[in-house]
C-alpha cells in the first residue's frame, strides 16, 4: 500500500478525522455559508455551498482564482446532478449510468437556479457525482450542491491529502476533513457535452479511451495560452515553485546531486539527484496517486533545486498526468 508522507511542521490544526462528528461539524459550517476541505477520490476540494454566492465569493477569494475560471457542483447522485442542467443529452445519461459516482465531470447546458458566480457567466455548468465515502456523506447531510475546485491556491500543486491542503490554504480554511489518501490522485475528466460533439476539456480520472466506448469519438481541446477555450485551459498550472524540465529521456536529464527526478516503470534511473518512481511496476492508476503528492514532496525537498521528469506512456491516465506535466513545465 502507498502510505501518505506528511511534511514535517505542515500540519494544520483545522484539520479534523472523517468521523460522522467531523461531517456534522463541517455540515454545519456549510449551512453558514463557510468553507471547508474536503476529500474527494480524485484530489481534496475548498468546498462551499454551489446555491450561495457569498460562499462561492469565498472559495475564489481564499484560492486566488480569477472569475472567470468556473467551479465545478457536486452532487450526491445523478438525478440531483441533472436537476441542474436546462437539458440533458442521452450520452450523459449514458455516462452517468457507467461512471457515476466516480471521476467524471460533465458540463451541460446550465438552469436558471444555478448562480453565475459557480459558472463564471458561461451557459453551462460542470457536473459531478464523488464516490468518495466522505464527500458523500457531507453532500448527503448538506443536501445541496457543493461547488469545489481542487484545494490549492490557483495555479499550484493539487493537494492529495489533508496535511498538503493545510499546507496550501492554512487557516483560510476553518476545517479540513481528514479522509487519509485520495484514491485516483489526479482530477476528474472533464467532459462538455453541450455542444454538437463530445469535447475533452480535461483528462483525468477516467481515462478518455474509456469514455469514447460508451459515446463514440470524443474530440480534444487545445491549452492556449491568453484566451482559453475553456476557461481551465490555461497552460500554466498544476506549477511547483521550483523550475521542472520536462525531457524526452532519463538521458536528457544532467548527472547532478540537486535534481529531483520523477521516473516511471522499470527503465533505469539517472545516477545522481532524488529519484521518485511513480510506479517501478508501470501501473498508470498507481502513478496517477502517486504524481502530485511526489511532486509536491521534490518540490518542499531542501536538497533539489531543479526538476525533471519524462512523460509517461500516453494513454489511459498517462495522458492525463502528461497533460498536468505539460502545464506544470510551461515556462510561460
Ligand atoms: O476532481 C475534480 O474535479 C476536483 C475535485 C475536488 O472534485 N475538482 C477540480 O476543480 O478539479 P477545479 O476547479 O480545480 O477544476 C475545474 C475545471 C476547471 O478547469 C474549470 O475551468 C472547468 O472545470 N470548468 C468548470 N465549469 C466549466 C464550464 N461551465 N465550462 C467549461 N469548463 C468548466
Ligand atoms: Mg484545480
Amino acid at each position: 500500500m502507498i502510505k501518505p508522507e506528511q511534511p514535517p511542521g505542515k500540519q494544520a490544526n483545522n484539520v479534523v478525522a472523517g468521523t460522522p462528528g467531523g461531517v456534522a461539524r463541517a455540515v454545519k459550517l456549510l449551512r453558514e455559508g463557510q468553507v471547508v476541505g474536503l476529500p474527494t477520490e480524485t484530489v481534496y476540494g475548498l468546498a462551499g455551498d454551489g446555491l450561495n454566492p457569498a460562499a462561492l465569493a469565498r472559495i475564489f477569494e481564499i484560492k486566488q482564482r480569477p472569475l472567470f475560471d468556473p467551479l465545478i457542483l457536486h452532487l450526491a447522485e445523478a438525478d440531483a446532478a441533472f436537476r441542474l442542467a436546462a437539458c440533458v443529452p442521452d450520452a450523459a445519461r449514458e455516462l452517468a449510468r457507467r461512471f457515476w459516482p466516480g471521476p467524471l465531470t460533465l458540463v451541460l447546458p446550465k438552469a436558471g437556479l444555478v448562480p453565475d458566480l459557480a459558472t463564471s457567466g458561461l451557459p453551462t455548468v460542470a457536473l459531478r457525482v464523488p464516490i468518495h465515502p466522505l464527500a458523500q456523506a457531507v453532500l448527503r447531510a448538506f443536501g445541496r450542491p457543493l461547488a469545489a475546485p481542487s484545494a490549492n491556491r490557483f495555479g499550484q500543486i493539487s493537494p492529495t491529502d489533508a496535511p498538503a491542503v493545510g499546507a496550501e490554504l492554512g487557516a483560510a480554511v476553518p476545517l479540513i476533513l481528514d479522509g487519509g489518501s485520495c484514491p485516483v490522485g489526479i482530477e476528474s475528466t472533464v467532459l462538455d457535452l453541450s455542444g454538437e460533439k463530445p469535447l475533452l476539456l480535461r483528462a483525468g480520472g477516467v481515462p478518455v479511451e474509456e469514455i469514447e466506448a460508451v459515446v463514440g469519438p470524443v474530440e480534444r481541446a487545445q491549452a492556449v495560452l491568453d484566451r482559453p477555450l475553456a476557461p481551465g485551459q490555461l497552460r500554466h498550472h498544476y506549477a511547483p515553485r521550483k523550475p521542472l524540465h520536462l525531457v524526452r529521456g532519463v538521458n536528457d536529464i544532467p548527472s547532478r546531486t540537486d535534481a529531483g527526478v520523477l521516473v516511471f516503470g522499470a527503465a533505469p534511473a539517472p545516477l545522481a539527484g532524488v529519484i521518485k518512481n511513480l510506479s517501478s511496476g508501470g501501473d498508470l492508476r498507481e502513478a496517477a496517486v502517486n504524481f502530485f503528492r511526489f511532486l509536491r514532496a521534490l518540490d518542499d525537498d531542501p536538497r533539489v533545486t531543479e526538476l525533471y521528469a519524462v512523460p509517461l506512456p500516453a494513454h489511459g491516465l498517462g495522458l492525463a498526468i502528461n497533460e498536468r506535466l505539460g502545464r506544470a513545465a510551461s515556462s510561460d
